[in-house]
């Protein structure tokens, strides 16, 4: 498989990139709630429905939504909409949920808290109606204003104390880690599915973001992992169920001779990340065909091999920094772009965000990998979003003519 992904990947691309433009997007009548059929997740009918993503960022410390001081909620969700997403990987930290304190916080106490003055007069402009209601009720008005603009949404879990991610030594990496008690996770978890019970456009979890650092291994991943898919099943039947590989979700190879044992099927996709990064500076330094035929293969070992067992494989986070200038990334997106197209790949772009209120201490940042630019209210870069509206669309199980 990798093999043939390496000598076709330019040819099927460019015919993409110069048929796209005539390929009529495809108009989502989606009868939810999703499920699978083999490697595809499909409708309620059985039709297949892409996971065309873009994550937007909800679990910082700050514990809201970004952008909301910049752009009106309902603007926000209309733009994602509007750029060809058809979902959002919506993020949340478990103590969110866990920890009454925090959840019952106003945007305003939690911005407040943080010295973010300027954010609280532009969430007054911009959203009056939410800025005095609990993080939790803001969370759930978000996800309903994303539903309301038919888009669905996937709450992510991507970390249990808020604030940036990932690294080794965060205490949030492994089941065990200083913040990670499996079961806080687990109660996390469960409110959470339960909260959305019911609503139709929260059509997946993902379990948790980005499992590392040195207390990883594959025995407690299968034990904790298949308890926290049980405990969202059992809370919300309807949700598919997202499980993540270890070392930041790049290997699933364990997979391979052992599968996943759960009471429940038809509901289960598998996660993986893929950056130019996750291969240093190979871009860079090397020729774009040799290392991406190597990388392909590789991703094929790891993960992209469950998709020849039958399983959904979603990348849930891919992305470059948008203003051209970084060569490692550009090179990778040829690859990526190439690969997700040949595979026909569910997929989240990293990042909606253009800018966060408070990112590693730093107010306002300016986030380089943001389809929005800084004042969430133009796309950062045109040429970018033409480029992956050639994957928007799903190449299989629709009709269009080919050459
Ligand atoms: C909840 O969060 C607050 C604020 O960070 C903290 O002081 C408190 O200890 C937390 N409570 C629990 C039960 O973790
Ligand atoms: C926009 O993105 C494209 C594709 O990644 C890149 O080649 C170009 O340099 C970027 N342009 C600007 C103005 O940032």
């Amino acid at each position: 498989m990798g093999r043939l992904v390496f000598f076709s990947f330019l040819s099927i691309f460019s015919f993409l990139i110069t048929f796209s433009d005539v390929m009529i997007p495809q108009k989502q009548v989606m009868a939810l709630p999703l499920s699978t059929d083999s490697r595809w997740i499909v409708d309620e009918n059985g039709k297949r429905v892409k996971l065309a993503c873009v994550n937007w960022v909800s679990h910082l410390e700050v514990m809201v939504a970004e952008g909301l001081s910049k752009q009106p909620m309902d603007g926000i969700a209309k733009r994602i909409l509007s750029m060809g997403f058809n979902c959002v990987r919506l993020t949340w930290p478990v103590f969110l949920v866990t920890n009454d304190t925090l959840g019952s916080l106003t945007v305003r106490q939690s911005l407040q808290s943080h010295g973010l003055l300027e954010a609280i007069s532009g969430f007054q402009a911009n959203n009056p109606s939410i800025i005095d209601l609990s993080l939790l009720d803001v969370y759930q008005a978000v996800v309903s204003s994303i539903g309301k603009n038919n888009v669905m949404v996937i709450l992510d879990n991507h970390i249990s104390k808020p604030g940036w991610c990932c690294s080794n030594s965060d205490g949030n990496g492994f089941f065990g880690d200083q913040y990670f008690d499996p079961d806080l996770w687990i109660t996390g978890l469960t409110r959470m599915a339960r909260m959305f019970n019911g609503v139709p456009n929260v059509v997946g979890m993902s379990l948790r973001n980005e499992l590392r650092g040195p207390k990883q291994n594959v025995n407690d991943w299968y034990r904790y992992m298949q308890k926290g898919a049980e405990a969202v099943h059992s809370a919300n039947p309807d949700v598919i169920v997202i499980l993540s590989g270890l070392n930041y979700d790049k290997d699933l190879s364990f997979l391979r001779n052992r599968p996943v044992n759960l009471k429940f099927s038809g509901k289960i996709v598998f996660e993986v990340h893929w950056y130019g990064f996750t291969d240093g500076e190979a871009w860079k330094n090397g020729n774009s065909n040799q290392v991406c035929g190597r990388v392909v293969d590789n991703m094929m070992r790891v993960s992209g091999f469950l998709l020849d067992q039958g399983w959904p494989l979603f990348v849930s986070e891919f992305g470059v920094d948008q203003r051209g200038t970084n060569v490692n990334d550009n090179r990778y997106l040829g690859c990526f772009l190439s690969v997700a197209a040949e595979l026909d790949l569910d997929w989240a772009l990293w990042t909606l965000v253009g800018s966060y209120y408070l990112r590693e201490g730093v107010i306002g940042m300016n986030e380089y990998y943001g389809v929005l630019n800084l004042n969430w209210r133009e796309v950062r870069n045109s040429t970018f979003l033409q480029l992956i509206s050639a994957i928007q669309s799903p190449f299989r199980g629709i009709a269009f003519v080919t050459s």
